[in-house]
Order: structure tokens, then C-alpha cells, then sequence
């Protein structure tokens, strides 16, 4: 077998998700666990959160279908709402809370033929300028549906698009356009992501949308997951496959583009961009071999990346390699990559196996 997987520790999800409703005791939260949680797989991350967390937030009826096959009472959120008329009734059949962000989605709940009613989180354009209404629209779509048969729940949502920017003046001028329609009667409000949830306490509101967090990863350029308390899920292991010594001046992988500059030790490791790794990662990038750090040197290619492991004595092939995970936060890799942590954990390709560290 490949030597490359990745173990996911589902205890660590449920310490990161408690995490979450520390920060606003009270508070209930939906686990954001959208595209295949982040990468770690719906059904055990979900399965481990059974019982623990208040409610499931996902992108699309088909993720909302998944988690329900595991949960058969929690609330599921669709927070981007449905895509086509036709979605409202399975909506209704898997007896999801459903966003609407815009007239078509707000005619399409109107008309549709009349089923239980659903809980409605009425979707905000507070300043990211993605999704939803503006105050204006919100208030009319709200007069149409207070009272209607269609409704259980009519809620207030919004996003922000700065909140990992602590003191960005976006954040609190979004907060301030929430704030502005809540004379309306919302049964409930939800504002916070990850990054809210740490550190914006005034955008707490009733229900949280905890993400990153709970797959161990910080929302923060400036802030590790270990300072604030969240513990890794994730961590990625390959292996050493191969090691050679290479000359001065002789070239090390795709396009010839590392030429060491001393005679070297290289090391060869089972685990390539067509795994999710960075194809983009430079040189120097970290990578952990028996607890120690050791560069990525040359171009990583579809199943193999290199090392430079000349300073690293003792290193030998079927050594296990720490892409990232326990010993090296998600956080540094993305940060050398030039991209962040949720992008690596999703890209993590289905040809990874996951292994799971059952929920103690
Ligand atoms: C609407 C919405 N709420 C909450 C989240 C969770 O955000 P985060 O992962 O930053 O906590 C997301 C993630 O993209 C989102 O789109």
C-alpha cells in the first residue's frame, strides 16, 4: 500500500467545538461541515459531534442529504439556500433550515406546494457583497413572510468578510447594517464565523457558525490554532521512500529547477499535488522527519516531493514524514504556500485514505 494517509482525530473536533461555545456561553452552534468537512469526512465528523453539537451547516441540498443519513434530528442549514425551485420541497422532506438571500430563492419558497413549514434564515448582504438583500429588500422579504404558512422560523444571517482581519473597519461597519434591521422580530440571528467567534464577541448572537476552528486550523495570520486553544485534527504522513547523495551542481527533480549548491542528501517522499499538496510550495517549505524540520527543495510533482536532508543525519528510507498535522500546524505549510489552511484541508484528494481516531 501507498504509504500516505491521513489520521483524523475526531476527539480533537469535539475539544475544538466546545472551544467554540466557550467563547459565548449560551450560544448555540452550527458545525460548519460543508465540503465533506472541510476535507475530513462528513460522516465521522458529524457522527463524532452526535450529541454534542447544536445543529449542521452545509453548502448544498446533496452535503445536507449526507448529513441527515447520520443525524436524523439535528438542524441542518443550507446557507447558501436552494439552487433551484424544485429543492424547496426536498428542503421541506429532509426538514432542513434553509437561507434566502434573493428574490428568486424568497418566490421559490412562496409558491412551493405546501409541506411542513421550514425555518427560514433570511440572508443579509451586510457589506461582502456575495449573497443577500440588502435592508431594504430584507424588510420587504420579511413582511412577506412574518406569518406565512410557509415559515416556521424566520431568522436574520449574515456573513462577514474581514472578521480574520482583526480591527478591520469592514467588520464593524457589517455589524453595525445587522444591528440596523434587528427592530424586526427575528426568531433567531447568527453573524458569527470562526473568526467572530474568537474574537467578536458582540457578534455573538443567538447561533454560531463555527468552521476552521473546529478542524483545528486559525482563521488568523497572526494568531496560531495553538494560542487559541484549538488542537490539530488532521495530520498528514507519508514516507520516505528514497534517498540518494547528490553532487554539487547536480539538479533535483521536474525542470531541473534546485541545483544544490553543496554536495547533498536528498530525501524522496510519497506524497505529490495529485494528493492535495501544494504544487505551488517553495523551497523551504516545512516538512517533519523524526520530530525534526527538514526544507522541501524542487518542484513537488503528482506523487513524490524532495528534502533536503544533509543536515539531518540518521534519516533513512521508510521513515515516516509529517506533511502537516501534530507537529506542524496546517497553519505554516499554507502560510510557506502562499494560501491558507482551509484551502489544503479540502484539497486533500478522496486517493488519501483517511484513518480515524475514534472520539474518547
Ligand atoms: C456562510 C458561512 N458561515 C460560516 C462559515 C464558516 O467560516 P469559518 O470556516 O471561517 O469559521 C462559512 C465558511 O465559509 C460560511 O460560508
Amino acid at each position: 500500500m501507498r504509504p500516505l494517509v491521513a489520521t483524523i482525530d475526531l476527539s480533537a473536533v469535539c475539544h475544538n467545538y466546545a472551544v467554540a461555545k466557550r467563547c459565548a456561553p449560551g450560544r448555540e452552534a452550527f458545525a460548519v461541515v460543508k465540503a465533506n468537512a472541510y476535507g475530513h469526512g462528513v460522516q465521522e465528523v458529524v457522527g463524532a459531534l452526535s450529541g454534542i453539537a447544536d445543529g449542521f451547516a452545509v453548502a448544498s441540498l446533496e452535503e445536507a442529504a449526507q448529513v441527515r443519513a447520520v443525524q436524523g434530528q439535528a438542524r441542518i442549514l443550507l446557507l447558501e439556500g436552494c439552487f433551484e425551485a424544485g429543492e424547496v420541497q426536498k428542503a421541506q422532506q429532509l426538514r432542513l433550515d434553509i437561507a434566502v438571500q434573493d428574490h428568486r430563492q424568497l418566490q421559490a419558497v412562496l409558491s412551493a406546494p405546501a409541506g411542513s413549514p421550514l425555518n427560514i434564515w433570511l440572508k443579509l448582504d451586510t457589506g461582502m457583497h456575495r449573497l443577500g438583500f440588502d435592508s431594504l429588500g430584507l424588510r420587504a422579504a420579511y413582511a412577506a413572510l412574518a406569518g406565512n404558512q410557509c415559515c416556521n422560523e424566520l431568522n436574520l444571517i449574515s456573513h462577514f468578510a474581514c472578521a480574520d482581519e482583526r480591527g478591520h473597519e469592514l467588520t464593524e461597519q457589517q455589524l453595525e447594517c445587522f444591528l440596523d434591521v434587528l427592530d424586526l422580530d427575528f426568531d433567531q440571528r447568527s453573524l458569527a464565523n470562526s473568526a467572530a467567534i474568537l474574537m467578536i464577541p458582540a457578534a455573538h448572537m443567538d447561533w454560531l457558525r463555527p468552521g476552521i476552528m473546529l478542524y483545528g486550523a486559525t482563521p488568523f495570520a497572526d494568531l496560531s490554532a495553538a494560542e487559541l486553544g484549538l488542537k490539530p485534527v488532521m495530520t498528514l504522513t507519508a514516507q520516505l521512500i528514497a534517498l540518494r547523495h547528490v553532487a554539487a551542481g547536480e539538479s533535483v527533480g521536474y525542470g531541473a529547477s534546485w541545483v544544490a549548491s553543496r554536495d547533498s542528501v536528498i530525501g524522496t517522499v510519497s506524497c505529490g499535488y495529485a494528493d492535495g499538496y501544494p504544487r505551488h510550495a517553495p523551497v523551504g517549505t516545512p516538512v517533519v522527519i523524526n520530530g525534526q524540520r527538514v526544507p522541501l527543495i524542487g518542484r513537488v510533482s503528482m506523487d513524490m516531493l524532495t528534502v533536503d536532508l544533509t543536515d539531518s543525519a540518521g534519516a533513512g528510507v521508510g521513515d515516516s514524514v509529517e506533511l502537516w498535522g501534530n507537529q506542524l500546524p496546517v497553519d505554516e505549510v499554507a502560510q510557506a504556500a502562499g494560501t491558507i489552511g482551509y484551502e489544503l484541508l479540502t484539497k486533500v484528494t478522496s486517493r488519501v485514505p483517511r484513518r480515524y481516531r475514534p472520539n474518547e
